[in-house]
């Protein structure tokens, strides 16, 4: 696997594009920005854009009080409310809804602003484009000035880093070996795969046990999975699967929930939905968490009570949800710091 230095390129689509130094790095500003102790450079009169084609509220909120907190200004743009609809494609007619093209829409606000952050979800529709972010690639090639994901098809780094400096604090930075569950749940609606990809591999890249639960038909896309098991393995560590959740849970440290989609969505909503429909039971409830090793209960939310995980867990002095919530802005006043320090 070959790494490039993090913010060469300048911007931020996954953390697997950069060193494990600059990973290691940034996962100490974080904890010291939330110590208090983070020399983090003024960013007076800087301005960041943050584009949201899909919802958000601790990732919209918490950029903007980074921003904030660094001496910066920030705003918030909302595609189609208040702005033109964007269209996506290339080589189209645009003679539809659609007034502005993404090309245009990013080469102006690169005129704007010093760095945009960019939330656009998966497609849903076509995988292998998701999994190539072509989304994502469109704006890296129409921007002339840094952008950060804020969480794409496949890759959610703020949260990621958010999770990895939650932990790192949880566990006084002893994580090494420590049990990490990632366990699949039952969710309404097929979710992207942003957030268990990128838990996947901060967790591996921390040197934690990884066991993935989920079951049949859920798995993770191969190519992620083999870049968490090379984190692993060069950390002494390994990533295990079972489709078995209350035999994960044993001796867990970490129980980290996520529902997320059958890549079967991509060909048959219907088939996915009758699969998960068979599936409710997969819930983190108060009798699956006495099975672990006293562990951490973490969600990146927003999350479903009593569908997703039960109030008595959640309610629970184990539920770090909470300081993994409030690690999303100390994580991303380090990634505006190194970006635009
Ligand atoms: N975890 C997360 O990204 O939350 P939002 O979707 O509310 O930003």
């Amino acid at each position: 696997m070959k790494e490039k230095a993090m913010l060469g390129a300048r911007h931020l689509l996954a953390w697997h594009e950069c060193s494990d130094t600059e990973w290691e790095r940034m996962v100490h500003d974080a904890v010291d920005e939330y110590h208090g102790r983070l020399r983090a450079p003024r960013l007076h009169r800087r301005h960041i854009g943050l584009v949201f084609f899909n919802p958000s509220l601790r990732t919209l909120t918490s950029m903007e009080v980074a921003a904030n907190r660094l001496g910066a200004s920030s705003s918030t743009i909302i595609p189609g409310r208040g702005t033109w609809d964007f269209e996506w494609r290339q080589g189209v007619v645009m003679d539809g809804d659609r007034a502005e093209h993404i090309h245009e829409a990013i080469g102006v606000l690169s005129r704007y602003y010093d760095a945009l952050g960019v939330r656009a979800f998966a497609s849903g529709t076509d995988y292998a484009s998701d999994r190539d972010e072509t989304r994502f690639k469109a704006i890296l090639a129409a921007a002339t000035v840094p952008v950060i994901n804020l969480e794409s098809a496949f890759y959610h780094p703020c949260q990621a880093l958010a999770d990895a400096a939650t932990l790192h604090e949880h566990f006084s930075g002893a994580q090494q070996g420590k049990r990490f569950v990632l366990a699949w749940a039952f969710h309404p609606k097929a979710l992207p795969m942003a957030v268990p990809n990128s838990a996947l591999l901060m967790a591996a890249r921390m040197g934690m046990q990884v066991t993935i639960a989920r079951p049949e038909g859920f798995e993770l896309d191969a190519g992620v999975m083999a870049r968490a098991r090379q984190y692993a393995a060069a950390r002494g560590q390994s990533v295990t699967e079972t489709t078995d959740l209350s035999a994960a849970a044993a001796d867990a440290d970490v129980i980290y929930t996520k529902a997320w989609g059958s890549a079967l969505a991509y060909e048959s909503r219907e088939q996915e939905t009758m699969l998960r429909q068979r599936l409710r039971q997969w819930r983190v409830t108060a009798v699956l968490m006495a099975r672990t090793n006293a562990a951490a209960f973490m969600h990146c939310l927003p999350v479903r009570r009593n569908v997703v995980v039960d109030d008595a867990v959640i309610d629970s002095p184990n539920a770090i949800h909470l300081l993994q919530a409030e690690f999303r802005l100390h994580a991303q006043v380090a990634i505006l710091a190194r970006i635009l320090g």
